[in-house]
């Protein structure tokens, strides 16, 4: 049977740190309520890069790590909802900085969802053995379209990208089970960047425009606990596994409190639960793979360990995935 499993991580994050406490210097916030409220201490900020510099710099690390050649990449898929452009694709540049001449690079929109969406996409072209291999990174510059005037977002989110190779794979592993969905009904819980239709033949009013983020906290904390909740229910179940059989639980990164909710209505102890946002804040699409390779390169992850990743997010999407290292 054919499989694709992940054979590197790389990541490439800001240098520059902004604490809590430096936020507070330019807004009326504090350390104190930042962590009680999201478990968040510092996020990581661009000092003036996009996305294409951070997506690069992880792609040059995966490739290095997995000791594949630029040109041997069959596919790129890069997940984010802050792109340089609305065209070029940031994977296209991706393609471009590393010389993957022979690669086909898209990327897909699925907000925080949007890694697992992008690995899911990937898996399938390798398991129907069209490509070998694929470079799935998430990547946000979230700075660039929070509103820093807004006290109740822009303390959530920080900045980064991440990711895996993915490889064909003819043993057992890789990626096992998973479970994607997708809410559009309830889209406006959470918006980013909304550009109003405009030019000089307009016949109705002039719609809204929002450069931000948007969201409804209350509703996004309500739906993501139960996003995780049933997909971790749902992955073990049709994998015939119980928690006991996965060594890590690897949840997006939004809010501390999400999880410490989610981890004790599925009676998991908490410890399970690999949680770094108290170092990253939210980073969206680049929040798991940047987990995933924190993990890696502590030495966390051993073949054969069974991981379930679980994202939810902006659409409104969610996701989870059984994975076997
Ligand atoms: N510092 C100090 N006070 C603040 C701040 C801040 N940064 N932000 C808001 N407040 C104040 C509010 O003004 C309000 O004051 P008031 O009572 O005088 O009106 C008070 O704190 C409470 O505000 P709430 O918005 O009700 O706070 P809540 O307890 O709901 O926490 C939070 C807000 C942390 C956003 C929470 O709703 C949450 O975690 N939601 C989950 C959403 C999430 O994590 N989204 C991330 C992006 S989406 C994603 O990744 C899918």
């Amino acid at each position: 049977m054919v499989t694709s499993r992940i054979a590197a991580t790389g990541a490439g994050i800001p240098d520059q740190i902004i604490t809590n406490d430096d936020l507070a210097k330019i807004m009326d916030t504090s350390d104190e309520w930042i962590r009680q409220r999201t478990g968040i201490g510092e996020r990581h900020i661009s000092g003036g890069e996009d996305l294409s510099y951070y997506t690069s710099k992880a792609a040059k690390q995966i490739i290095e790590r997995a000791g594949i050649a630029p040109a041997d990449i069959e596919l790129i898929v890069v997940a984010t909802v802050t792109a340089d452009y609305c065209t070029p694709s940031a994977a296209c540049m991706v393609q471009k900085e590393i010389g993957a001449v022979n690669a086909v690079a898209f990327d897909v929109t699925a907000a925080c969802s949007g890694f697992l969406y992008g690995v899911s996409v990937a898996d399938k072209f390798i398991r129907c053995s069209i490509y070998k291999n694929a470079l799935v990174i998430g990547g946000e510059i979230l700075s660039k379209i929070v509103d820093w005037k807004d006290r109740s977002t822009c303390v959530l989110f920080g900045d980064g990208a991440a990711g895996v190779l993915l490889e064909r794979s003819e043993s057992a592993g890789g990626i096992l089970v998973e479970e994607l969905g997708s809410k559009g009904e309830d889209y406006e819980v959470l918006t980013a960047r909304r550009l109003a239709p405009a030019n000089v033949f307009n016949k109705l009013e002039p719609q809204k425009e929002c450069g931000h983020v948007t969201m409804d906290g209350r509703a996004v904390f309500k739906f993501a606990t139960k996003k995780i909740v049933s997909g971790v229910e749902h992955v073990l179940e049709t994998a015939g596994l119980s928690a006991e059989d996965i060594t890590y639980f690897v949840p997006h990164q939004a809010n501390a409190r999400i999880v410490e909710v989610a981890a004790k209505k599925l009676k998991i102890p908490q410890e399970r639960f690999y949680v770094n946002i108290e170092h990253y804040g939210n980073t969206s699409a680049a929040s798991i793979p940047i987990a995933l390779n924190e993990m890696n390169e502590k030495g966390l992850l051993h073949k054969g360990d069974k991981l379930i990743l679980c994202g939810f997010g902006g659409g409104l999407t969610w996701g989870t995935l059984l994975v076997q290292w």
